[in-house]
């Protein structure tokens, strides 16, 4: 799948190969779908470093590659990548250094007689950039989102609890089409709205309650990402100020985003509605990610970020204004980002919805 990428990239840092953990790296380098495994690059071999769970799986999922399985009474991965060292005479070997645990590390040192050298971010930047077929997978999955949240809405009426909704909601994408393993959706109501992360619970919904939607779905495991706010009944004047206001920061902050354009220019653009307001300090300093096999992926949009979007980056766009103990309000949409704009991926009307 994506190794060629990788062997460049070892090739100019003179390194013999490259021992890749991460599920979601794994899952951009080699195309396996499962879990708990790792890859051992080379130039001249790719070794899949597994378990008997998966090997089956590996096989079909990843042909070139040769299978090992590490787990044998005693052994460690470690043992296995030190055999695979010894046996092709590899002197450097680069790991995931934000991924492999510090007695991980401690097993590599002792086990593999190589020079371990670290590197962070390696196939993450690889992986701002999607192709054709990844961007397909997330326009599907927005859509998915979408139709699944109108389906929802009928439901939201005063009595029914948050976990309730969040469960229709998740089983409303998979019959709609998206992959089987929905990731925590966020579906809060009421004063909980000023939880940037509320986690759904036993509360009810009630009359006058802001729902806030926070949610996503995969599709061949790239995700859709978005949030959607609303008032169950008639909304009181602050909600609908308060909705406004944060409209017009997700509407402006939103138009600026081409290729070139940086995080901390959104996160900026995204304060001018807020200007002169009470609701100014309220607001959240991430307002943007990048998305694809992670739901949080770099470059974010932040007052810190200053690395520009490229041509073909995913991203989201998520200010929200929260005010504790009263109530939050936050849009989302999933932006992909192109020469001279975007194209915004989530095709769901912004305006205040009395439910
Ligand atoms: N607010 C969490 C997210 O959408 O990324
Ligand atoms: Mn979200
Ligand atoms: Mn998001």
């Amino acid at each position: 799948m994506n190794e060629p990428k990788l062997l460049s990239h070892m090739k100019e840092n003179h390194l013999d190969a490259f021992y890749i953990s991460k599920k979601e790296n794994v899952r951009f380098i080699s195309g396996y779908t499962g879990d708990d495994s790792a890859l051992l690059i080379t130039s001249n071999e790719y070794f899949f470093i597994t378990d008997s769970r998966y090997t089956e799986q590996a096989q079909l999922e990843c042909p070139e590659y040769t299978i090992k399985n590490w787990r044998t009474p005693g052994r460690t991965k470690a043992d296995m990548v030190g055999d695979l060292a010894r046996e092709h005479k590899l002197t450097s070997v680069a790991f995931e250094s934000d991924v492999l645990s510090y007695n991980d590390f401690q097993l590599f040192d002792e086990k593999v007689d190589a020079n371990l050298k670290p590197y962070s971010g390696v196939i993450e930047t690889f992986r701002q950039i999607k192709t054709p077929e990844e961007i397909q997978y997330m326009r599907a999955a927005c859509e998915i989102s979408c139709r699944a949240l109108e389906q929802l809405m009928p439901m939201i009426k005063p009595g029914i609890t948050e976990k309730e909704l969040a469960a229709n909601l998740s089983l409303f994408m998979v019959e709609e089409g998206a992959d089987t393993m929905p990731y925590g959706n966020i579906l809060i109501s009421g004063k909980k709205t000023s939880l940037l992360h509320g986690i759904p619970s036993e509360k009810s919904i009630e009359y006058g309650d802001f729902v806030l939607i926070d949610f996503g779905c995969q599709v061949h495991g790239y995700m859709s990402d978005m949030t959607r706010t609303f008032v169950v009944g008639k909304a009181t004047d602050k909600q609908k100020e308060v909705y406004e206001i944060e409209k017009r920061m997700l509407e402006e902050s939103t138009a600026i985003h081409k290729a070139g354009v940086t995080g901390k220019d959104i996160y900026i653009a995204s304060l001018g509605p807020l200007k002169d307001t009470p609701y100014m300090g309220y607001q959240y300093n991430n307002i943007g990610h990048g998305i694809g096999l992670f739901v949080h992926e770099g470059p974010f949009s932040s007052e810190q970020d200053l690395t520009p979007f490229p041509v073909g980056n995913v991203r989201t766009i998520e200010p929200g204004i929260y005010i504790p103990n009263w109530g939050g309000v936050r849009i989302e949409d999933q932006l992909l980002i192109t020469e001279d704009g975007y194209e915004n991926m989530v095709r769901f009307t912004h305006d205040l919805i009395e439910l």
